[in-house]
């Protein structure tokens, strides 16, 4: 009989110890540890391992004959987009996200229009018992589809019952932190157990050609609970984002062995569940507070689609010793780069201020070229002149101050004609690939300096004044001493230049 082995097993991370200990010292959080019973994690006694003599088994080459449609859409586009064009057979995806994002209700309606399209869709629920799952069902209006349904936990039982009959296309356990196998002695939804509960199901999933895909549950700063290494273990990872207030959802993936990472799927969360957003611009730009002073439309490019979405700055005085910088849906280093960029170089002031930027919409955007959004965005707030409401902006911005082009310049022109836009600001350097798109005023920028010149020529003399206020509120500047750009920091500075 195999030994039992007890370990301390950190919930966070899947660090095991011998010795019980207030913080993990491999991901260095507190109270993690719990006693967990490692025995099956380890599958036979090493007596026995050692014993057991190697099999031989055929090597193959690289161009064998492949299953014909590996690929198998799910019957939404917007799912298809993010899994790269569909569920891989034998795959194994899973997908996270906050508390009553709407994971379960993703899922219902992608096995339902499996099932629909005749391929045998299962839907496991470990959480939920089969009345209320039946009861979201109708909810979406779903309940005629013939989806095969259970509410169970065991692993074992789970792939014994699948393993009769056809091989189901499409399998939902919702979640694995419910799932448990007899192999291993620790509770449900501890790191040993979610591990072995998804090898598993893994193996099963390569077996047997059925596409599987886990729910899993997130922890407060945003990981798939459980050990990360479930995250190594399957084929894709997808990440089921929102704001708690707004209606949007954001479906995006951040692993996969079978396609892009870069896509992101948009859905509206409705009464009558999730639907589906094909054109997400004028989603994120449909609540639009034209004409206010600090918000610039970005064209932005997520994956292969140009979507393009309001950035919204609040630049106030500071009534803190270190002012405050908080920034949503874009990458905060990125945002104090840009301070830094206008501070130096561009003789704006902005330490005696507090920054707020936001993305609107939910949205999390990582590219570069949203710099020169987020720049007019910050200086029309700080000079309270708000931007053309039809003017889009992109461009990264170099350190030195340079606008700098960025890629897929056409398509971002085109979405901007789409949804109505009649001038883009871009980088010089861009013109070229700019093309003759009918309807735009190109306004093109070599350096953030006439960028800034230009809005600033637009401010209320209030909002001026405020920008220079800064000389007299530095409890620092025995500290600091002038730096080079703040002598150039005069009203002067903000006068439209091209006359
Ligand atoms: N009648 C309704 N009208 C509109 N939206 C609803 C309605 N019922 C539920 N919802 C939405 O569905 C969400 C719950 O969805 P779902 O159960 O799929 O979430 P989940 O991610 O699976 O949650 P959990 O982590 O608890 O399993 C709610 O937060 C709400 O936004
Ligand atoms: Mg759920």
């Amino acid at each position: 009989m195999a030994k039992t082995t007890l370990s301390f097993v950190c919930q966070n991370c899947g660090a095991a110890y011998s010795r019980w200990q207030g913080k993990c010292e491999a991901c260095g959080e507190w109270n993690t540890l719990a006693e967990e019973d490692t025995t099956g994690a380890t599958s036979a006694p090493v007596s026995l391992r050692s014993k057991r003599k190697g099999r031989t088994f055929q090597l193959e080459s690289l161009t064998g004959k492949s299953i014909d449609a590996p690929r198998l859409s799910s019957g939404m586009t917007e799912l298809d987009r993010v899994t790269g064009g569909g569920f891989v057979r034998g795959s194994v995806l899973l997908v996270g996200g906050d508390p009553g994002i709407g994971k379960s209700t993703l899922l219902t309606q992608a096995t339902s229009m499996m099932a629909r399209a005749g391929h045998r869709a299962v839907y496991i629920s470990g959480e939920e018992a089969v009345a209320q799952v039946r009861l979201r069902a109708e909810r979406l209006g779903l309940a005629d589809a013939p989806v095969q349904l259970a509410a169970e936990t065991s692993v074992e039982d789970i792939i014994s019952t699948l393993s009769e009959g056809t091989v189901p296309r499409l399998i939902v356990i919702d979640s694995i932190q419910t799932m448990w196998t007899d192999t291993v002695e620790s509770a449900p939804g501890t790191v040993t157990q979610v591990r072995a509960s998804a090898q598993k199901l893994i193996r099963f999933a390569k077996k047997s050609g059925a596409a599987i895909i886990l729910v899993g549950h997130v922890t407060k700063d945003g990981q798939i609970a459980g050990p990360r290494v479930v995250e190594h273990m399957v084929d894709a990872v997808l990440s089921f984002e929102g704001e708690g207030s707004q209606q949007f959802r954001i479906l995006r993936a951040v692993k996969n062995r079978f396609g892009p990472t870069d896509e992101i799927g948009v859905f509206e969360m409705t009464g009558l569940g999730l639907r589906e957003v094909t054109n997400p611009s004028e989603l994120f730009l449909s609540e639009r507070d034209l004409g206010s002073p600090g918000t610039a439309v970005f064209a932005g490019i997520e994956g292969t689609r140009p979507v393009l979405v309001e950035i919204q700055a609040l630049v106030a005085p500071t009534s803190l010793g270190t002012p405050r910088r908080a920034v949503v849906g874009w990458d905060p280093s990125r945002l104090s780069m840009v301070l830094a960029v206008l501070e130096a170089h561009c003789g704006v002031k902005l330490s005696g201020h507090d920054v707020y930027l936001n993305v609107a919409g939910g949205l999390r955007i990582n590219e570069p070229a949203a710099d020169l959004a987020a720049a007019a965005a910050l200086v029309s707030s700080l000079v309270n002149a708000p931007l053309p409401p039809d003017a889009v902006y992109f461009g990264e911005i170099s350190l030195s101050g340079a606008v700098r082009p960025v890629a897929q310049t056409s398509a971002r022109l085109k979405e901007a004609v789409k949804l109505g836009f009649g001038r883009v600001v871009l980088p010089e350097r861009a013109r070229g690939e700019a093309g003759g798109e009918a309807g735009l005023s190109l306004n093109t920028v070599g350096g953030l300096t006439s960028l800034v010149a230009d809005i600033a020529a637009r401010g209320t003399p209030r909002a001026r004044h405020d920008t220079t206020r800064q000389d007299d509120d530095g409890g620092d500047q025995g500290r600091r001493g002038p730096r080079p750009a703040e002598k150039n920091a005069t009203p002067a500075r903000f006068r439209r230049q091209d006359g």
